[in-house]
């Protein structure tokens, strides 16, 4: 099968196409016959191995040290399942899936075999290319949000509303009842206008968050090496009693039953996936290099260059 290969970390060069041996599912394993992935700033992250010094050895050891251990990264997907090993329950041959695997990788390929527990039915009004856009961003904002304990009434300020963490976040606030303001640069604000945010702030014209608002949840959705005067400042313009978050803080345990929950707002129309743009499998590097700006708007979605008979990737 073909697979995007990382031969070392490195720029986006180090990742080239290459024919590997098509994978076989363990007994807890379904084999997914792969029609979109995503590139992610994680998946960027991994390939550059971009890490502080004090951190080189604790992920060298989780990663691998020279290259990663498992090369063909991508931790999204959306496909359909080929086969199934035979402790698994949940699927079957044929079935519609996505899923998230942020521990194992292996998506940058026409197969992989994935545990149960990071798949769910993908939702069934978008293409696969949707699909694939969901998972990263709207699970990691998931996860923040609830952390941050949102509710009903909440004002929130989504700091870097216009990413994959962004976008989702502005619409999962919204979901959850709360009143959104979103940050983001100039040619960005009327996307996140549209996808909720009752008030949205130009990060490279504003310094003052504040302006007289007051909020009670601040999430940073941009992680610690992106910032801004108006970031700083945001701190200033929280509540007594206000939470203030980070994308960066710990690292969130991610499982299938967020992805249902996704499926089911997606389904009801209020969660709607942001694609930015497409490349094909072979383009990965250029996606990477695009990606790398850390300008992208939502999500990067890779085609997989099977002949889908639904037409729906
Ligand atoms: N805790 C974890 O385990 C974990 C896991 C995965 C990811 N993360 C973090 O999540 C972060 C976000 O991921 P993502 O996929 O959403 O990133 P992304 O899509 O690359 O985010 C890009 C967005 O960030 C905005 N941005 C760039 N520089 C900015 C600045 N100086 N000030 C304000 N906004 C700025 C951009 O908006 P403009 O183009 O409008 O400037 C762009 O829309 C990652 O970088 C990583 O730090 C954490």
């Amino acid at each position: 099968m073909k697979a995007i290969v990382c031969t070392r970390y490195g720029p986006p060069e180090v990742l080239q196409p290459k024919e590997v041996e098509k994978p076989a599912p363990r007994r807890n394993e379904a084999c997914i016959k792969i029609f979109a992935t995503t590139v992610t700033a994680s998946d960027c992250f991994v390939r550059g191995f971009t890490v502080p010094l004090l951190l080189r050895l604790p992920m060298g050891l989780f990663l691998g040290f020279g290259k990663p251990r498992n090369p063909i990264l991508g931790m999204v997907l959306a496909g359909e399942v080929e086969s199934v090993g035979q402790d698994i329950k949940s699927f079957k041959k044929g079935d519609q899936v996505y899923a998230f695997n942020i521990a194992h990788f292996g998506a940058y390929a026409e197969y992989t075999c994935w545990p149960e527990s990071v798949i769910a039915l993908k939702p069934s009004n978008v293409t696969y290319e949707e699909a694939a856009a969901l998972p990263y961003g709207a699970l990691l904002a998931l996860h923040y949000l609830k952390k941050g304990n949102i509710h009903k009434g909440q004002k929130i300020l989504v700091y870097g509303a216009s990413g994959a963490v962004g976008t989702s976040a502005v619409q999962l606030a919204r979901y959850f009842g709360a009143e959104v303001a979103g940050v983001c640069s100039t040619p960005n604000l009327e996307l996140v206008k549209s996808l909720g945010a009752g008030r949205v702030i130009d990060y490279t014209r504003e310094n003052d968050p504040g302006k007289g608002e007051r909020y009670d949840l601040i999430f940073d959705a941009v992680g610690t090496r992106k910032s801004s005067t108006f970031k700083l400042q945001s701190k200033t313009a929280l509540a007594p009693n206000g939470k203030y978050i980070s994308v960066d803080d710990g690292s969130p345990k991610i499982n299938n039953e967020g992805l249902i929950f996704l499926k089911e707002l997606v389904e009801a129309g209020q969660l709607k996936p942001v694609i930015d743009r497409r490349y094909p499998l072979e383009q990965m590097a250029e996606a990477h290099r695009y990606v790398e700006t850390g300008h992208k708007k939502g999500n990067v979605v890779i085609t997989v260059g099977h002949n889908d008979p639904t037409g729906r990737s």
